[in-house]
């Protein structure tokens, strides 16, 4: 296993916010695997393709569940999903604070041009135009800090330490 790429607290609840390409999944692995959770992981073991949207709710349901699961032990999760609408961050830092753990969010600051680069290369290719409209949705360190983490990195394509 690589050395860890950020400190994280135990039970920590930690957000990583980007859009699709943007590096997430990359970042996470360098974190032991029952530490991430992952939407796309669960439609693919739902519906045997992660580009199932009908398997969405399903795979939602499962990461609370093991979120929960994790939360309740003490243990760190790493939420591996592009986390861009703030309902969805604001849930995540509510099941925080239902169990009384820290936060941490690690922003994917990777400009645009960047991603769709990337995303050219990839096996499941996202439609540029869906990149692009989720791309605008990213917020800034200020407004993570606002909603309550209690922690902020950014992460610029440059790197993927901090
Ligand atoms: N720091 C980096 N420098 C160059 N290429 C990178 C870097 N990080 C990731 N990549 C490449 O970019 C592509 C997308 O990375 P990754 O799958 O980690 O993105 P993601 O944010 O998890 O996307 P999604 O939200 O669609 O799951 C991959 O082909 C990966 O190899
Ligand atoms: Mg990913």
């Amino acid at each position: 296993m690589s050395q860890h790429p950020l400190p994280l607290p135990e039970g920590v609840v930690c957000a990583l916010i980007g859009a699709p390409g943007s590096g997430k999944s990359t970042f996470a692995a360098r974190f032991p695997s029952t530490w991430c959770l992952n939407l796309d992981t669960y439609r693919a073991l739902a519906a045997d393709t992660e580009a199932d949207q009908s398997a969405a709710p399903v795979a939602v349901d499962v990461q609370k569940l093991l979120l929960d699961a994790r939360l309740s032990r003490g243990l760190r999760a790493v939420i591996d999903s592009t986390n861009l609408e703030p309902a969805v961050r604001a849930g995540l830092l509510a099941r925080a604070r239902r169990w009384n753990r820290p936060t941490v969010a690690v922003l994917f600051d990777v400009p645009l041009g960047t991603i769709l680069a990337r995303n050219g290369d990839r096996t499941r290719v996202v439609a540029p135009r869906v990149v692009a409209d989720l791309h605008h949705l990213l917020p800034t360190t200020e407004q993570l800090t606002a909603e309550g983490f209690g922690t902020v990195y950014r992460i610029s394509d440059r790197t993927t330490d901090v």
